[in-house]
């Protein structure tokens, strides 16, 4: 397990508990589905499938139909045995009548089982993708504060392995399941009908198979919970690793990465092999209790005949019923196996669809032109409730257009004050205006599209480059987008590219360099035309060619615009009209680049230190 490259110094060890980040809190608090939380669940998929309703109305019909139909065979027994066979005549036109009959039934009820069949899977499967789409959307309006409780494989794993559970529970099992428990009512009440006092047998083992079976049921329950968090580690682990794959060769990481996914492999093999088994060990007991019924019922239904009170097509009658009434009770296992697994999957599902989103107060304002001005007053932030502030009691005026520059060491909270701009995250206290508007009370959407933000690291889609500078604005005009471009100082290397604007950059833009994809992501700003411009870092890790034309964009761009930009390059900083200090989540100095050297404190020790000599 443990890879030693050099000795055995102890960074090379694979440490599988605490680097990485475990399932959030509330996953691990479901362990299992109890019951009262299974019925939750159960009400829920009855709410969410309404509209389906008519539907399964005619699928439960159908149903019905589907589920007696087979029983007709079972009365051919007595007709034809004690009837045709039984009778010194034969009347062979009455086997031909019971031929007809039984056929023509089992025809009717084939159909119906399509009919079934199709019409549960119909809406089984519309459901699903409903939920997918609502899990889509749920994801993508999720707060920042509660995406950050949950690994990409988190979403990945809800998307596919818990709607997988659900699909086979609601298309495939549950139809089966209904109408073989129609079979099972049917049979047991022919069965009643023909000689009830045999039939008690069933109610002797019925329970016994109904005990056995709910035991398996919740263990089942609790060890696929368990599989389900394992599958959600392996797939965090592959997004992570793909995403991560140069890092991982530049650091000759590839053997600590097999045995961390070896490690995950092997945890998620253990706990499905342990659903696996439990449905295992489930079967042949069953079958064993199914068994003796089936002797005991034998033996006394010979008793029954030599009484008197049966005839031999009767017994055969039914024993084809018990067969009936007893293969259900096997394949009930199964069916309420994979509908427990299918809830699972359900639940997993509602705990994302639970996350509340980002959603505007019923009053909020939607001003019509936004000025840009920003104000911070007494903000205190943290990223979680109880974890240390990042921000502490911030107070900041920033005018209209101003160009204001945030330096300071890293990890003092720069970052942080822009992400509260665009309301990623929420001031635990304080407020932030803009234009004297609290931001809470301001509409979300036009909060937003007033904004344009320039990370360090450009993020692009896969796509051609004209539908990433068009992602600022989706209604531009191709003219739009390549002025756009000649503004940001992109046209000169897209019109290098074999397509041009029409080029693929690939999986986020990964063909491009980081200056050509900065620079895009700089036209995708350009193009929004924003009155509030976010630069965080945009240009700290460029080459300085790609540095220099990015800010001769700049240029271009700032002026007019309410603009943050947090740098650490004298030439950018300068370009701001007020510089802030931040350290430990405070604002330590502001004032002009002249002004806050003249006053010698940690902005002018900055200063000398990076600009000595
Ligand atoms: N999403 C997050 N969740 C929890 N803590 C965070 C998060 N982002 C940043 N932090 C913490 O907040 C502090 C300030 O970070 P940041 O604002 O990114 O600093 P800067 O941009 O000045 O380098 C750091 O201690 C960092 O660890
Ligand atoms: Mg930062």
């Amino acid at each position: 397990m443990i890879v030693t490259v050099h000795g055995n110094r102890s960074d090379e060890r694979p440490q599988f508990d605490g680097i990485y980040r475990r399932s959030p809190r509330k996953v691990s608090q479901l362990n299992g589905l109890d019951e009262p939380r299974r019925r939750d669940v159960v009400l829920r998929l009855l709410r969410e499938a309404r509209p389906y309703y008519p539907r399964l109305a005619v699928a439960l019909v159908f149903g019905v139909i589907a589920g007696l139909g087979p029983l007709a065979l079972s009365k051919a027994f007595p007709l034809v045995i004690d009837g045709v066979i039984g009778d010194p005549r034969h009347p062979i036109g009455l086997l031909l009548e019971v031929i007809a009959g039984v056929f023509a039934v089992n025809l009717i009820s084939n159909l119906a089982t399509y009919g079934q069949s199709y019409l549960t899977a119909w809406s089984g499967q519309r459901l699903i993708a409903s939920l997918r789409s609502r899990l889509f959307e749920r994801t993508m309006r999720m707060p920042m504060s509660e995406f950050d409780k949950w690994r990409p494989g988190e979403f990945v794993a809800r998307f596919t392995n818990d709607l997988a559970l659900m699909t086979d529970a609601l298309s495939v099992a549950l139809p089966q399941f209904f109408v073989t428990l129609v079979t099972l009512v049917g049979a047991v009440a022919a069965m009643l009908y023909v000689d009830w006092l045999l039939s008690l047998f069933l109610f002797v083992f019925a329970p016994i198979v109904n005990f056995v079976v709910a035991f398996f049921t919740r263990m089942i329950s609790k060890s696929t919970k368990r599989s389900q968090e394992r599958i959600a580690d392996l797939s965090s682990n592959l997004t992570e690793v793909l995403a991560g794959e140069r890092i991982v060769k530049a650091f000759g990481r590839e053997s600590y990465e097999n045995e961390r996914f070896a490690a995950s492999n092997d945890a998620y093999f253990g706990a499905y092999m342990k659903v696996l088994q439990l449905g295992q060990t489930q079967t042949p007991i069953v079958a064993m209790i199914v068994t003796i019924a089936l002797l005991a019922i034998m033996a006394f239904s010979v008793r029954e005949v030599i009484a008197g009170r049966l005839t031999s097509g009767q017994v055969l009658q039914f024993w084809t019923l018990v067969v009936f009434a007893i293969n259900p009770l096997n394949r009930f296992a199964a069916f309420v196996g994979d509908i427990s697994r299918g809830l699972i999957g359900a639940s997993r599902v509602f705990e994302v669809l639970d996350v509340p989103i980002e959603s505007d107060a019923t009053d909020s304002i939607e001003p019509t032109r936004v000025a840009g001005a920003l104000r911070f007053e007494n903000v205190s932030f943290a990223y979680k409730a109880d974890g240390p502030p990042i921000l502490r009691d911030l107070s900041t005026t920033i005018e209209a257009g101003e160009i204001v520059a945030l330096v300071g060491p890293s990890g003092a909270g720069k970052t942080t004050i822009v992400n509260l701009v665009p309301r990623f995250y929420e001031p635990q206290s304080g407020s932030i205006s803009l234009d004297g508007i609290d931001l809470r009370r301001l509409h979300l959407g036009t909060l937003r599209a007033a904004i344009a933000i320039v990370p360090q690291e450009a993020m692009l889609f896969s796509g051609t480059v004209a539908e990433n500078i068009r992602y600022g604005r989706l209604d531009a005009t191709q003219a739009e987008v390549e002025a756009a471009a000649r503004e940001a100082n992109a046209e000169e290397f897209v019109l290098d590219l074999p397509l041009g604007y029409e080029t693929p950059v690939g999986d986020r833009g990964m063909r491009l360099s980081g200056g050509q994809r900065q620079r895009i992501s700089i036209a995708r700003a350009v193009l929004r035309d924003p009155r509030i411009l976010i630069l965080d870092e945009a240009t700290s890790a460029l080459d300085s060619h790609s540095e220099r034309l990015i800010e001769a964009a700049l240029d271009r761009l700032l002026p007019g615009r309410t603009t943050l930009i947090i740098a650490h390059r004298l030439s950018t900083i300068r370009r701001a009209h007020t510089i802030l200090y931040v350290d430990g989540g405070r604002i330590l100095e502001a004032g002009t680049h002249d002004e806050l050297l003249s006053r010698g404190g940690a902005y002018a020790s900055l200063h000398a230190a990076q600009f000595a000599s």
